[in-house]
């Protein structure tokens, strides 16, 4: 294997196949697929340009548009946050961007600006997060007013977002999605309200675009619980038929006999119950492995589960692996991905799997595969 250290495998089919499983959960949505944060690690370009299916992408930040479109990607984009000033929305028409509008700045600087051509505009309400969006008692002043602007073109998308999607006995969901409904009822626009917990949770908060992002990369997005001996097959994705689209591997490059007692890594955080072999793994918090990860985390080691022992380093993990063990150096591990789901890995790290995928760092090489 091409290893040097650390190497994020990214694998294409799964996500090509991640996105057919969605748009069969919501057979009558268009995809805006969710490509913010470096396509939540996986790289933006590669991502975007292996989404011919998806019918529009969407980013955070301005930057990241521009990126897009200067790899040659022609696909609508949307700005999930919007623009912050005038020089921001005169980028935005001669990208060809499209752009949420979710306060009353971004309201005047649009109605007030000189524009070329008039821009493709999602209106975001508030219905219940209180992040971004409107309040709705705004929304008819504000409907008016952008349906009324020379720089807005002709159709909105009225859009909300889901504060609890992935958890399907709170209420707050059908509370939204109940107000959603009322605001928008009769209005000819089209309508946004669902992530991947809301495609995979809640079918009647699909309207006419889904918003899916980690479901794309193959991780569940519905709450769940793992147990240390949770096969892959019984685990959420699966169930969900997603496949993970990033497998995180790293060199096995010290083999250490123990003795019963000896403690492993800084601080001495972990004691040896009995004579063992400690195997040492060049991944670390500075590749994005999270530092805390906590004794007994799950590592792939020669198809058997090996657990995480003493702190993580910059550079380097710990690994038990048994007095029996015939590991050699050399040997390649699997942090998470393919067999070892990042949503259990997240779980020992007392972190979410968006955390760990946006987190790889820029040494760890990526390889399409
Ligand atoms: C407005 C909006 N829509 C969709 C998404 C995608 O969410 P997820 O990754 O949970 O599918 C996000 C991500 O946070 C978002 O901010």
């Amino acid at each position: 294997m091409n290893l040097r250290t650390v190497t994020a495998e990214i694998d294409l089919s799964a996500l090509d196949h991640n996105l057919n499983t969605i748009k069969k959960m919501a057979p009558d949505s268009q995809v805006l697929a969710v490509l913010k944060a470096n396509a939540y690690g996986h790289g933006l370009e590669r991502i975007a340009k292996a989404l011919p299916q998806a019918d529009a992408l969407g980013v955070a930040r301005i930057d990241e548009a521009l990126a897009l479109r200067a790899s040659g990607i022609i696909k609508p984009i949307v700005l999930l946050e919007g623009f912050f000033s005038k020089e921001d929305l005169a980028v935005i028409a001669v990208n060809n961007f499209q752009t949420i509008v979710h306060n009353q700045e971004q309201l005047n600087l649009i109605c007030q600006a000189e524009l070329d051509r008039p821009l493709k505009v999602w209106l975001k309400i508030d219905t219940g997060m209180h992040r971004l969006g409107i309040n709705p008692d705004d929304f008819e002043c504000f409907y008016q007013q952008l349906k009324q602007s020379k720089n807005v073109q002709n159709t909105l998308v009225l859009m909300s977002h889901l504060a609890s999607a992935d958890d399907v006995s709170n209420p707050s969901n059908e509370q939204q999605i109940s107000l959603f409904n009322e605001i928008s009822v009769g209005l000819p626009e089209q309508k946004s309200l669902s992530n991947s917990a809301g495609v995979c949770a809640w079918p009647t908060a699909h309207f006419q675009w889904i918003r899916p992002g980690l479901m794309l990369y193959g991780v569940s997005p519905m709450q769940h619980s793992f147990t240390q001996q949770a096969l892959p097959q019984q685990t959420d994705n699966t169930n969900l038929a997603i496949q993970p689209v990033m497998t995180l591997k790293a060199r096995l490059i010290a083999i250490r006999s123990l003795a019963k007692g000896e403690y492993v890594g800084y601080g001495g955080n972990w004691q040896s119950q009995q004579d063992s072999v400690i195997g040492v793994l060049a991944i670390g918090y500075g590749d994005g492995y999270p530092r805390h990860a906590e004794n007994g985390t799950p590592v792939l080691l020669n198809g058997r589960r090996v657990t995480l022992v003493g702190r993580v380093s910059m550079d380097m993990i710990t690994v038990d692996l048994g007095k029996d063990s015939s590991d050699k150096i050399g040997d390649i591990a699997t942090l998470w991905g393919k067999d070892l789901p990042v949503e259990e890995v997240a779980q020992h790290a007392t972190t979410i799997p968006y955390e760990l995928l946006c987190n790889i760092t820029r040494r760890v090489q990526m390889i399409t595969v």
